[in-house]
């Protein structure tokens, strides 16, 4: 999706595609847990049946460093997946310029 030419690890995928109401990751620093989880946030927004838009998602991090650090890369995916798919109209309205 937001990252076609990723290679997921196993545990990556599995936390990518559990569709459960409750999650936790835990895992070494720099082993990807934002990468996973913006990959999550990018699914819920363009891919599957019923896409939802972003601003009815919360996303709670610990620090405000971390929330814009999440901003950014799901801006970075938002605009990459705009730039793969230039008609689908879901895209764009989830980019506020
Ligand atoms: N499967 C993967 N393939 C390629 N790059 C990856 C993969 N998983 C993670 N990365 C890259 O590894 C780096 C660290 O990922 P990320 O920042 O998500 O880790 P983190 O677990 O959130 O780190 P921290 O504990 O510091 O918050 C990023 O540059 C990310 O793009
Ligand atoms: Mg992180």
């Amino acid at each position: 999706m937001a990252s076609e030419n990723v290679s997921w690890t196993e545990e990556q995928k599995l936390a990518i595609e559990f569709k459960g109401n409750n999650m936790l990751v835990s895992a070494a620093a720099g082993a990807g847990k934002t990468f996973v989880l913006v990959e999550k946030v990018i699914q819920h927004i363009l891919a599957g049946e019923e896409p939802c838009d972003i601003e009815r998602l919360l996303v709670v991090t610990f620090t405000e460093k971390a929330a814009l650090e999440m901003k950014e890369r799901i801006r970075t995916a938002l605009e990459k997946a705009r730039a793969k798919n230039p008609y689908d109209p879901q895209i764009p309205r989830q980019i506020k310029e």
